[in-house]
């Protein structure tokens, strides 16, 4: 039965401490995906060293974002959850298919124009060529559907690229996956800045929740949100302090945006933050205690990765011949 499932890959950077838009955008839409679908779920620390990481805090966090997806719900008895590193043929297609993308349309990627702002002379060739490992990542599993956030779509849409000229080329080979980026939830903002992304590395440390933040915290950031002087609680682009934390409280309760504005009607901000702290604290304190007691059965993680990079490398190897046959490569 499980050969019928459709398949899907996703992952996370292990880079820095992971946020409730993670959470929110990939995470939370894994767990609710995961019984319909073949699931590949990769923690990417090839990616992340496309900036540099210090090897200790690298090791840490891989271990902490496996563990964080387990703690969110991620089966690991019914899905493949493996570490990028340990299968060398994510390396291996991204040369192959570096081969079949051009400079021209990596450089238009959104991601990389800000992140070669921000690093100036210092850019990796890896940041640049970002989009093609992440590109070999979906490919080499035939993933029909990559959930992911809004950020993601352009990356999504280049792998869509490089896998229809490779067909082309020669004959069908790849499975040409969708994006699945959800109605609400795919770009949670910054909470002192509502016009940027929510991100791990953000500059103000107020402007994120982490997934990890204690109560205590996820209620003050969420109380020194920036709103605005309107005073009332509306869906709307000019008040986009409120239209955050109100698609917070929608993808956590399921309440609406028009209850919503029934409910805070007259009353200002202060309960409505109380609420979306509440909602945030609620769903997150489960993870958080899961996580601890995961994190500290460094065996049971160990018989995760080790079991999940033994399926990862026997399928993904197999389209990796594939590919290499198709090119005219001699096989062994
Ligand atoms: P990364 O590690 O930056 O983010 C992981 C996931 O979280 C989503 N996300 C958000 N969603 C909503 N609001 C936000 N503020 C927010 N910030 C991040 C991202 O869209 C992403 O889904 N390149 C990818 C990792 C990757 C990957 C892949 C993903 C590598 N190979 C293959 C899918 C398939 C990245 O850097 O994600």
């Amino acid at each position: 039965m499980d050969e019928k499932k459709k398949v899907i890959f996703s992952g996370i950077q292990p880079s820095g401490e992971l946020t409730l838009g993670n959470y929110l955008g990939a995470l939370k839409n894994w767990v609710k995906l995961q019984e319909e679908y073949d699931c590949y779920f990769c923690i990417v620390d090839l990616h992340a060293i496309t900036v540099r990481q210090e090897p200790k805090v690298l090791r840490q966090k891989t271990l902490e974002v496996m563990a964080l997806y387990i703690a969110a719900g991620i089966e690991p008895e019914k899905n493949t959850i493996f570490i990028q590193s340990h299968v060398s043929a994510h390396s291996e297609a991204a040369w192959l298919l570096n081969c079949y993308t051009y400079m021209g349309e990596l450089g238009r990627m959104t991601q990389f124009k800000e992140k070669s702002k921000k690093y100036g002379d210092n850019i990796g060739a890896g940041l640049f060529d970002y989009p093609v490992l992440m590109a070999s990542d979906i490919l080499l599993y035939g993933a029909d559907l990559v959930p992911v956030g809004s950020d993601q779509k352009q990356h999504l849409e280049i792998t869509r690229d490089i896998a229809e000229r490779f067909n082309n080329a020669y004959s069908p080979t790849f499975t040409v996956p969708e994006p699945y980026i959800a109605e609400s939830g795919a770009r949670v903002m910054d909470l002192q800045e509502p016009t940027k992304k929510m991100s791990k590395s953000g500059d103000n440390p107020n402007g994120n929740i982490l997934i990890l933040d204690p109560p205590e915290v996820i209620r003050k950031k969420i109380n020194r949100a920036v709103t605005d002087s309107v005073g009332i609680v509306r869906f709307t682009d000019e008040q986009p302090g409120v239209k955050n934390l109100m698609t917070i409280l929608r993808v956590l309760t399921g309440l609406s945006y028009e209850d919503m504005e029934k409910k805070y009607e007259g009353k200002g901000y202060a309960q409505f933050k109380k609420d979306v702290a509440e909602a945030i604290v609620e769903e997150l304190l489960p993870i958080q205690d899961k996580v601890k007691i995961i994190l500290a059965d460094k065996k049971y993680l160990e018989e995760i990765y080790k079991k999940g990079a033994e399926k990862a490398t026997y399928v993904s190897n197999k389209m990796l011949r594939k590919m290499q046959k198709k090119i005219g490569f001699i096989p062994v």
